[in-house]
């Protein structure tokens, strides 16, 4: 993480300046005000259809159209896909809830629910929606325009008169659904003599600050929850400008289903509202329209997007009451990832979001190791033979596994509900958090992670003692079955650096002696350049690695010699791909030849100039070219020895 996250220079800053100019001036670019007659004559006949979408269309248009742009950009995936990893089901079932909605089907009529676990990304996606609604209302497309000072930002189309609707559609194509607000009602009448060609018109901008288009609610204390938090009260500072507490112009139009209005209403932690905001909200969605006590049914075109944890539901479901609002609800589940691979990803974004991360090297398998872990506790025990937890995990993240095709996934994946529970990414990211924070060195290995996780599980409250004792042995096995691997594969990579040609000359060596051998004849030895006998115990010491026995060591190295005639007539180079066992054996001898450098660092307490060089080479690629930092590399050889020594 070093360096990348550090204050930006002087020329990114004035870049960022000029992005926000050119955004201020193409949002003023944009703006359009006017009469609705003005309106009719310049704007309508753009593009009608695209003034007259629902909310579930709008927002099923600018999911297309972030996709459109990612592609354009060369990046692929669509509005979702650089936030939120591994859970892609989910993703895709909530973009055809709007695909299917947007074309006019019954589920448009439903309130969409996020189901799941804590920190399982529900608010992130809502986030994501809510961003790029911002977004696509500034862009041609997205242009969205209300009746000026509506407090519901509502259509303008609304306010052609139900007599003059079929003829409107005949003319441009649309059908008009909406009502004017009794807000603009009022104003009309007073303000404008009913004559609405003149009531002023807006384009409007999405904006959740600004309250335009999309409206939050959260729960704070159900207990004293009003409902007018959501939807209005009387204003009396109003009432003796008007006259009239009947007034809607003396109504504090600022609830949270108003804002919402032509966009996107939030609903967090639904479940834990009162059951009145539930009848509220289902009529809402199925009816679009309120009831506010002293004024005729008000017209609300507006998605909700709710969100609830498991626990909640459960008690939800309980309720015998609750079944007919079930009914009423599409609900779609936010499960935890299962690919570690996945898993990892999350924790890269949310601490490169940290400064704490700013600074802190992380090895290559840290943030691995915490998911496999993390992965381990949402899986739930396989009925099937031989398909263990470590299986799954691989399974999961899509690599082969003996014994089971990656087709088979998909139905593993039904046969029980995982990824709804056990370890959130907020729990491995408060404890990484944790280490860094107690870190002398800035740097932190696998291993320190492993040991963190246990401390975060040990010294958690509300974790029950069994389930401590489970997550714990997870990271045993997260340790067993994944670390142990990967470290071995890079110490032996760097240790192997220069393998191709080392393996090369010794297969050349072996060769020579075995033909030496085979004709009886002797060698020149090298150094000396005396003649000698074939060195038979080094032909046995690789043979012997892959099981050649006496017996049969002639009829091997026959055979080695004829594959070798057979690339030479050829004119080819024997190489080591030539002979698939003759190269096991090969690899092999080296590799023990470097295991006893590797030994070196631990068993000798002072060892010689020629090991030490040979260690520092290896830490050095291991810093070069598999991520480590020159502490990582030499706590992983460490490991790695004392793993070996006790192989
Ligand atoms: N699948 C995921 N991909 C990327 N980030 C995720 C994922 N799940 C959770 N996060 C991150 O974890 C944090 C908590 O997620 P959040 O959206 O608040 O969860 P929820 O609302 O479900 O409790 C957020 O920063 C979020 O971006
Ligand atoms: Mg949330």
């Amino acid at each position: 993480m070093k360096d990348k996250h550090g204050p930006k220079g002087s020329a990114a800053q004035s870049r960022f300046l000029a992005s926000l100019s050119t955004f201020a001036q193409e949002h003023k670019a944009h703006h359009w005000e006017g009469t609705f007659a003005e309106f009719l004559s310049d704007i309508v006949p753009q593009n009608p259809a695209l003034l007259a979408r629902n909310s579930h269309q709008y927002i099923w248009d600018m999911l297309r159209w972030s996709r459109q742009r990612q592609i354009e950009t060369g990046v692929e995936g669509g509005l979702f896909a650089h936030e939120l990893f591994g859970i892609d089901a989910a993703l895709e079932r909530v973009t055809n809830y709007f695909k299917a909605a947007s074309a006019g089907s019954e589920v448009g009529r439903r309130l969409l629910l996020l189901l799941g676990p804590p920190s399982g990304g529900k608010s992130t996606l809502v986030i994501l929606i809510k961003r790029g609604l911002e977004e696509y209302s500034h862009t041609d497309e997205g242009a969205m325009y209300a009746i000026k000072g509506s407090p519901v930002h509502e259509s303008p189309l609304n306010l052609i008169p139900h007599t003059l609707r079929a003829e409107f559609r005949e003319t441009y194509g649309v059908e008009i659904i909406g009502e004017p607000s009794p807000y603009c009602q009022a104003r009309l009448e007073h303000e404008f003599d009913g004559d609405f060609m003149k009531m002023p018109v807006e384009r409007i901008f999405i904006s959740e600050a600004g309250r335009v288009g999309v409206g939050t609610y959260a729960p704070h204390d159900p207990t004293t929850a009003d409902i007018a938090d959501m939807i209005g009260s009387v204003d009396l500072s109003k009432v003796s400008e008007f006259g009239d507490e009947g007034d809607p112009r003396a109504w504090s139009w600022s609830g949270a289903v108003y804002a919402a209005s032509r966009g996107l209403l939030e609903m967090i932690e639904i479940l834990k509202v009162k059951r009145e905001f539930l009848y509220l909200l289902l009529t809402l969605t199925q009816e679009k329209n309120i009831k506010v006590s002293r004024f005729p049914l008000i017209y609300l075109d507006e998605t909700i997007l709710a969100h609830t944890n498991l626990a909640e539901f459960r008690k939800f479901l309980q309720e015998i009451e609750n079944e007919a609002l079930l009914d009423r609800m599409v609900i779609v589940q936010v499960p935890y990832t299962l690919s570690y691979k996945q898993e990892a990803r999350i924790y890269r974004k949310l601490i490169s979001a940290a400064p704490t991360f700013r600074d802190v090297h992380l090895d290559p398998h840290a943030l691995k190791v915490a998911a496999v872990f993390a992965v381990l506790s949402r899986l739930q025990k396989s009925e099937r033979e031989g398909l263990d937890a470590t299986k799954k995990v691989n399974l999961y993240a899509g690599e082969d596994v003996e014994g089971f095709s990656l087709s088979e996934v998909d139905r593993i994946h039904t046969e029980a509900p995982e990824g709804l529970s056990g370890v959130s990414p907020r729990f491995v990211v408060n404890a990484l958090s944790n280490a860094i924070t107690h870190s002398e060195v800035q740097s932190l290995t696998s291993m320190e992670v492993l040991l963190t996780l246990k401390d975060a599980i040990e010294s958690d409250a509300r974790i029950d003692a069994r389930q401590k004792r489970a997550w714990v042995d997870f990271l045993v096995l997260v340790r067993k079955d994944f670390y142990n691997r990967w470290v071995k594969e890079d110490v032996h990579k760097a240790l192997f650096a220069s393998f191709e040609d080392e393996a090369q000359s010794l297969l050349e060596k072996y060769l020579d002696e075995v033909e030496a051998m085979l004709d009886k004849r002797q060698i020149e030895d090298p150094i000396t350049g005396e003649p000698r006998e074939p060195d038979e115990r080094f032909l046995r010491s690789v043979e012997e690695k892959i099981k050649v026995s006496d017996a049969g060591k002639l009829s091997f190295r026959q055979e080695v010699v004829r594959k070798a005639m057979v690339a030479f007539k050829r004119g080819e180079r024997f190489t080591l791909h030539s002979h698939a066992r003759l190269q096991d054996a090969i690899e092999q001898y080296l590799f023990e030849e470097r295991r006893d450098v590797l030994r070196l660092v631990t068993s000798v307490t002072r060892p010689d100039e020629e090991a030490k060089q040979k260690i520092a080479a290896v830490e050095e690629r291991l810093v070069q070219e598999y991520g480590y930092d020159s502490y990582s590399a030499r706590e992983a050889l460490n490991y790695v020895t004392t793993l070996l020594s006790q192989e």
